[in-house]
């Protein structure tokens, strides 16, 4: 049942948030109210394949629907009376100030937009917060840093420690406040909607082929347009000298397939070479087991993530393995979460399960498509209003006073990956070397 209401600047009907249509009209208002409508607006705007790359998850699309459901199963206790008005959301992540528990996670914006990253980089530094920039990202970092300083360089492990080295110090050079080690990546491929076609560059074949999608999304073209490029699909992140000649995404996926897996060792080692006193985050956590061998490594945080729901499909929900992560290692290394964050209330149940902040993907992808920098703009105000709204029916007055007392948690909701629980997968000879 959809129910309506007035919240000032727009009557509103809410839907579930799953619900993503065709607008019948055109937006006459570029801000939008929930993440659920920047969605709408992206899918609108965006060419079918582009769109398609974005909200893709791998092969059935069970855990990629799983990050958002189980944020669903989780219920609130607020109280009614002797609420307060003081919403402290500042905290510090990664050696950053910043002013609300929500971070921009890596991910390669091609096509998204024409200012791509750089315009998340301005959006994030208006609202106080930090960024972690993509190397498969369309814009240089040294031109994302300069827009926002407070940005971390995300890695995957491409090529050999030599060429592994020479990034890192091209990012020490740009200035990167940090570095987050990209490690759950297992070339998973085969999706059961299809996959987009994402040309390798833009050539004669890739217009021809593209023509009918882009056709019918004047506003997007438009937007390429002014700048009088095209999306160029390389990649200049990936390579350690800036300006030299970057390769496509496509090249650069060659290259990392056919690179060594990381060992333990190997994560050791870039924490060490990125330099013991600088911020190191692995991403991609999933297990007790490997949060303890993250600590080991030397890091400074790690990320409980299954990149998104486009890793091995089936691994569930990166919010019902943080709490055992959090247990395990929250005294030693930030924990974050990102994975199906759509709202202020997802911060405050990942908060309350013990993340220390949050990052988010899609939600602003969808914000930068519907409208540039203002979209991503909207989607963390969204978030940190939403936040706002959770602290006060919580009766709290800061986010470090969340904790799973304000949670209503269905038996059975958290699964403990690497531990001796009864859900937990044990012996598992790739993760006890
Ligand atoms: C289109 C897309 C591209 C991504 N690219 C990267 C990437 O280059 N590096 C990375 O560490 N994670 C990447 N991710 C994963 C995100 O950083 C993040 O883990 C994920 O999007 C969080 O889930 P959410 O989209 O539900 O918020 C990507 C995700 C998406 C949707």
């Amino acid at each position: 049942m959809a129910l309506s209401a007035s919240v000032g600047r727009a009557s509103v009907r809410w839907r579930p948030a799953d619900v993503v249509e065709e607008q019948e009209h055109p937006v006459a208002n570029p801000w939008f109210e929930s993440v659920a409508e920047a969605q709408r607006r992206a899918k609108k705007r965006l060419p079918k394949g582009v769109y398609g790359a974005l909200v893709a998850g791998s092969e059935r699309g069970l855990t990629v629907d799983d990050n958002t459901a189980a944020f669903g199963e989780l219920g609130f206790a607020p109280h009614t009376a002797g609420l307060a008005n003081d919403k402290q959301m500042a905290t510090r992540v990664m050696g950053q100030d910043i002013a609300l528990p929500v971070l921009i996670s890596p991910t390669g914006v091609q096509a998204v937009h024409p200012d791509g990253e750089v315009a998340v980089a301005r959006a994030a530094a208006a609202r106080g917060t930090a960024m972690g920039l993509s190397s498969m990202a369309s814009k240089p970092m040294e031109e994302v840093i300069a827009a926002n300083p407070k940005t971390f360089f995300q890695l995957y492990w491409v090529g050999d420690r030599d060429v592994m080295a020479a990034k890192v110090e091209r990012a020490r050079n740009a200035g990167a406040a940090g570095l987050i080690a990209t490690l759950d990546w297992s070339f998973s491929y085969g999706r059961d909607w299809g996959s987009p076609f994402i040309p390798e560059r833009i050539n004669l074949e890739a217009v021809r082929r593209y023509a009918p999608q882009v056709a019918l999304k004047p506003s997007w073209l438009w937007d390429f347009a002014k700048t009088k490029k095209l999306p160029d699909l390389t990649v200049p992140n990936m390579v350690a000298t800036p300006g030299d000649k970057a390769p496509t995404f496509f090249e650069a996926y060659g290259q990392w397939m056919q690179s060594p897996m990381p060992s333990w060792d190997d994560v050791a080692w870039l924490r060490e070479l990125w330099g013991a006193d600088r911020p190191f985050m692995l991403k991609g956590v999933m297990r007790v087991d490997d949060a303890h061998r993250a600590v080991d490594a030397g890091v400074t945080a790690i990320s409980v993530s299954n990149h998104g729901g486009n890793n091995l499909d089936g691994t569930p929900a990166s919010i019902r393995a943080l709490p055992a992560v959090a247990a395990a290692v929250g005294d030693q290394v930030e924990v974050l979460l990102d994975g199906g964050i759509r709202r202020g209330s997802d911060v405050a149940k990942a908060l309350a399960l013990g993340a220390k902040a949050v990052m988010i993907g899609r939600a602003y992808l969808w914000g930068l498509a519907a409208n540039g920098q203002a979209g991503v703009e909207n989607v963390l105000d969204l978030l940190r209003d939403g936040l706002g709204s959770a602290l006060i029916g919580l009766g709290h007055t800061s986010i470090d006073q969340f904790g799973p007392g304000d949670l209503v948690i269905p038996p059975g909701f958290e699964r403990h990956l690497g531990t001796a629980g009864a859900d937990a997968p044990l012996g598992n000879p790739a993760s006890s070397a």
